[in-house]
């Protein structure tokens, strides 16, 4: 016997064709103009937005619905300048020893190096944990599955909902980023997955002049016809 109940898929709505195909295309609209930015403005942003795109990250499908990850937001001035400090000296690491010359290369056309102004420009950081397992109130641990991908489904919509909130952010990973769980006081068994620079852009922002690949190079599609060979 299963004792959790079902419901009834109340939220689901149902659009006719056109409508689907006028929303498909304003959605992809809307994700078309998302840019990831480097310049931020230190204008204030309200907390009750950064609340509203959490929940919506929240919301996230994940292995056994255990929703294995934890968003710590940071606004106050000494810990984002804390973070900085460590972020920059790892990125010093990474740049100067740690990154391979390809890994230097892919880099080059984005302009980033090992100044890191928006740590503490920006309004707030959203560093986002993966849980390996959680932990019941006796101290038991619980697995967590497909933690990472389920993290990374959660911070995916994060992105979108700032975006569609008029927000812009940086997803920045220095690596490695073990000093997260020391200044913003989390434990071990979480580990950093990604910082998320959030705010304003500033006003004379400008972003690298990246070319997106189209459908036909990232998608395949297969019907009966396309699959060849033996399919048993
Ligand atoms: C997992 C991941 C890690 C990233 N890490 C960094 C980073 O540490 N610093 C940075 O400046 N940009 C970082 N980026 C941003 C990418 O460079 C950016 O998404 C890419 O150049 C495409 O630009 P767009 O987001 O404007 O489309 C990261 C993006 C992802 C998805």
């Amino acid at each position: 016997m299963v004792n959790n109940p079902f419901v009834a898929l109340d939220g689901y709505e149902q659009y006719p064709v056109e409508e689907m195909r006028t929303r498909a295309q304003a959605f992809l609209a809307t994700m078309q103009r998302r840019r990831t930015v480097r310049e931020f403005s230190d204008r204030p942003v309200p907390i009750d937005i950064i609340e509203a795109a959490l929940a919506a990250a929240g919301t996230a499908p994940s292995g056994a619905n255990l929703q294995p990850w934890h968003f710590v937001v940071v606004s106050g001035a000494e810990t984002k300048r804390r973070i900085r400090f460590a972020a920059e000296a790892e990125e010093k690491e990474f740049y100067e020893h740690r990154a391979s010359k390809e890994w230097l290369a892919a880099l080059e056309p984005l302009g980033t190096n090992t100044d890191k102004p928006f740590l503490e420009t920006a309004p707030y950081l959203i560093a986002v944990f993966v849980q390996k397992f959680g932990l019941l109130p006796d101290g038991r641990k619980v697995k967590h599955y497909y933690p990472v991908e389920s993290t990374g489904l959660a911070t995916g919509i994060l992105i979108t909902a700032l975006h569609h909130a008029g927000l812009v952010c940086l997803t920045h990973t220095p690596s490695p980023m073990g000093f997260l769980n020391g200044i913003l006081g989390r434990p071990r068994s979480e580990r950093p997955f990604l910082l998320l620079v959030t705010g304003y852009p500033a006003e004379d922002a400008r972003v690298p002049d990246i070319r997106r690949k189209a459908l036909s190079e990232f998608v395949s599609f297969v019907g009966d016809a396309e699959v060849g060979g033996d399919v048993r």
